[in-house]
């Protein structure tokens, strides 16, 4: 099954002040602010949403395919993804703009500055997936341009491209009406708590409500798993349990990929849930979202130890 993933590719530039933040603003001069925080950290890494799944299918032994828009300083990150069996002929490169940039600067109180630069993205609205419409696909449309992403749905739909509605954080930039119009006919609407209380506001829609929008549910819950909502009946997955916790950035992203690796091999839900649990470990045991490395051999043997034996994961080891 050829699997395609919509979504942002991004560098998050961050930096860390070894002061605190209030003590260099000052209240009764709010209104001409000149601050400049001098830096002793700057971390760049690679992210974005669709580049992290992508990264961690490629680990998983798939070869996806990545639609999205990047600028004139992707070469390295490109080159990268396509060494690890990424297919990059649907990204767009823009060379006269950078890729989109997260800038974030964070205190000794973890309070966070931080300016998010569209950049390239806003470029992944003039992409057309319609010829990718065939036999065995499977779509996942995360974290976008707002208007790409309301476009690549309407063209799933439309083609009959099976699709994972992944709106994340572009809910809240959102209204009900474009939520609606766009996880409509998704094969599965994937997202955390607060994203499901958000989407529920904004659209109005109970749980039922939900149900008919989507053939499947899943709500992820950090630390106590997830919760895949089929029609008939509710599967409970269980996390792996890390052996350390160093940074959460990507678990969402990790989650999918493992997910949509066991659906695209043709597991149960209850196997591709638990695919999904230990990418998402991997990626808390280690700094950033694309730091973490492993094969598919040492992964179906973590697999086993943590969760049992099981006929289904080994398949990942025959393709
Ligand atoms: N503390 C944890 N220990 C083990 N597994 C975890 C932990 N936190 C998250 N996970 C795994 O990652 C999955 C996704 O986590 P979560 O629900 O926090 O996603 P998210 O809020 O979308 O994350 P992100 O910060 O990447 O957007 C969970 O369903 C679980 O399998
Ligand atoms: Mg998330």
């Amino acid at each position: 099954m050829k699997l395609i993933v919509t979504g942002s590719i991004a560098f998050d530039y961050l930096m860390s002040f070894p002061g605190k933040f209030s003590d260099h603003i000052i209240a009764d001069q709010l209104k001409n602010i000149s601050v400049s925080f001098l830096v002793d950290n700057l971390n760049r890494r690679r992210g974005g949403c669709a580049g992290n799944i992508v990264y961690s299918l490629a680990l998983l032994g798939e070869k996806p395919l990545l639609v999205g828009s990047a600028g004139q300083d992707f070469s390295d990150y490109g080159r990268d993804l396509a060494e690890i069996g990424v297919d990059l002929s649907m990204v767009k490169i823009v060379d006269s703009v950078f890729t989109a940039s997260f800038f974030c600067n964070t205190d000794s109180e973890n309070n966070q500055i931080a300016s998010f630069y569209t950049g390239a993205m806003q470029y992944a609205r003039e992409i057309d997936i319609a010829s990718l419409a065939g036999e065995s696909v499977l779509a996942i449309i995360s974290p976008n341009d707002p208007e790409a992403m309301v476009r690549n749905a309407r063209t799933c739909r439309e083609k009959g491209i099976p699709f994972i509605y992944d709106p994340s954080q572009q809910i809240a930039r959102m209204d009900g009406d474009a939520l609606v119009d766009s996880a409509r006919g998704a094969r599965i609407l994937i997202v955390n708590e607060y994203e499901l209380a958000m989407f529920k506001k904004k659209t109005g829609l109970d749980d039922a409500g939900l149900a008919e929008l989507a053939e499947v549910v899943i709500v992820t819950l950090g630390e106590r798993g997830t919760e895949i909502r089929l029609a008939e009946r509710i599967v409970n997955i269980p996390i792996a349990q890390p052996e350390k916790i160093l940074d959460p950035t990507g678990v969402g992203d990790a989650f999918r990929s493992g997910l949509m690796t066991g659906l695209a091999n043709g597991l149960s839900w209850e196997t591709s849930g638990r695919i999904g649990s230990l990418a998402a470990t991997y990626v808390l045991e280690t700094d950033g979202p694309q730091s973490h490395h492993y094969n598919v051999e040492d992964f179906v043997q973590r697999f086993i130890t943590v969760f049992g034996g099981n006929d289904e994961v080994v398949q990942l080891l025959e393709r």
